[in-house]
């Protein structure tokens, strides 16, 4: 919230409170994805830095991919103009989200495609012949990082957080896992960026352990 607001918020509650309720009951068909957004776009056509800045991190956290909202700012070019858009367009280069990186924009949305798309049960492998630590198997066009700790295991995509590399299995050092594309670290045990990333994890993968083989749902 802006200084100014925050000001009138001290000396002028009964007139600004019913402004913050508009704005919350003026959204709640909508679900958080959606209104933020739409919050999105009102930032880039009031121009407002410290505010598109804030409602796109917001954005991509309630699950708007960068696409969807390069996208949203296109279709409201009729309203917004294009100088406003490139004016926003800056602004994300510089803050160098790692959503927006060219090599990614594609990727993470074929990537989405064959998750939504294509999610299914796939018969891994015997629970005998996975090791106790980490290892990384393949099912399909698909691969996945199992670790193993006596009978408990956690199933990691091997599609990486960042610019979607598929990591492969020699990026395996105990229970680290590093990426060779820009070296992010994960750790194994439960998925967390430990090492260069910006703290996003890899993606769990559910499993279930039928007949003593390990099933994968991806
Ligand atoms: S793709 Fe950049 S660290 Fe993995």
């Amino acid at each position: 919230m802006s200084d100014a607001l925050d000001y009138l918020l001290d000396v002028r509650k009964d007139a600004i409170q019913p402004y913050f309720k508009f704005l919350k009951e003026g959204g709640k068909h909508l679900d958080d994805k959606t209104r933020f957004l739409l919050s999105v776009i009102t930032k880039v056509n009031a121009q407002t830095e410290a505010g598109l800045k804030q409602y796109l991190k917001r954005a991509l956290k309630e699950g708007n991919s960068a696409d969807e909202i390069l996208d949203a700012m296109l279709v409201c070019m009729p309203t917004l103009g294009l100088s406003k858009i490139i004016w926003a367009v800056d602004i994300i280069l510089k803050m160098e989200l790692p959503e927006f990186d060219p090599e990614k924009l594609g990727k993470i949305e074929q990537t989405k495609a064959v998750q939504t798309k294509k999610k299914q049960w796939h018969k891994l492998i015997e629970i005998t012949d996975i090791k106790e630590g980490a290892s990384r198997f393949e099912y399909g066009k698909q691969a996945c990082f199992v670790s193993r700790d006596g009978d408990d295991f956690i199933v990691f995509d091997s599609i990486c957080p960042h610019k979607a590399s598929n990591i492969p299995g020699d990026a395996i050092d105990g229970m680290t896992l590093e990426c060779p594309m820009h070296h992010w670290k994960f750790n194994l045990e439960n998925g967390e960026c430990i090492e260069n990333g910006n703290q996003q994890p890899l993606t769990k993968i559910k499993y279930k352990i039928e007949g003593n083989y390990l099933f994968v749902y991806s």
